[in-house]
């Protein structure tokens, strides 16, 4: 009688145990991260486009970017303010956004996503090494 019950403390004290983790992360989803923006960026206030379209379209725009200079040799990108670019990865998206691991890269990781640019072009235009 008196080892039943040792017996079934035992299970519920293993059950407890085991399932721990669980219960530590109940309720502790990864949250989004937030993009943190450069001193140049927060200075410059606005992106090439407005921000909901950054968000969801960049990896659009950095197409026709790419599309315009290497086929059309244009380099001069005009937004819908008259505002002129220069129509370059690292010369402008990341001479702006110069914090790379803390702004492109912390959402691609929470995104899984892994842009392969980096293999040409330069990621840390800002540091001279
Ligand atoms: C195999 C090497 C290679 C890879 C990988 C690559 N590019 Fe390029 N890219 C080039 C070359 C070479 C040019 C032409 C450079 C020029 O004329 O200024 C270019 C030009 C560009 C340009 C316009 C010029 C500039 O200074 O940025 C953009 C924008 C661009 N690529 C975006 C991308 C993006 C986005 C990716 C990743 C999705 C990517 N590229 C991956 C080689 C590469
Ligand atoms: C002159 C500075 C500047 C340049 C150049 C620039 N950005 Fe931005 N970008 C900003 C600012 C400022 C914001 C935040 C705007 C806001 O808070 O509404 C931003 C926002 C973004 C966002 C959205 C972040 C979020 O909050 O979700 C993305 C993605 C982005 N930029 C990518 C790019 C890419 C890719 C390029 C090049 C094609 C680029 N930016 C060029 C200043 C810049
Ligand atoms: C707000 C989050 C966020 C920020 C900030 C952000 N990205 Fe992205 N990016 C994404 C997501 C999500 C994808 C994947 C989209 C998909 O797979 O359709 C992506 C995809 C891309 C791609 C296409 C990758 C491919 O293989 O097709 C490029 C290029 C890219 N991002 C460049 C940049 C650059 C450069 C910056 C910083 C200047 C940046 N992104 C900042 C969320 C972000």
């Amino acid at each position: 009688m008196n080892d039943k019950h040792k017996i079934i403390a035992g299970l519920i004290l293993f059950v407890a145990i085991v399932t721990v983790p669980i219960w530590l992360n109940m309720g502790k989803a990864a949250p989004v991260p937030e993009p943190v923006l450069s001193a140049q960026a927060k200075a410059a206030k606005e992106c090439v486009r407005e921000t909901a379209y950054m968000k969801v379209e960049h990896m659009q725009l950095l197409d026709e970017w790419r599309d315009a200079v290497v086929r059309e040799g244009k380099r001069v990108y005009v937004n819908s303010s008259g505002k002129e670019f220069n129509m370059s990865l690292s010369n402008t998206c990341l001479d702006c956004h110069s914090n790379k691991a803390e702004f492109c890269d912390r959402c691609h990781t929470y995104a899984s996503a892994d842009p392969y640019c980096w293999d040409c072009h330069i990621d840390n235009p800002k540091e001279k090494e």
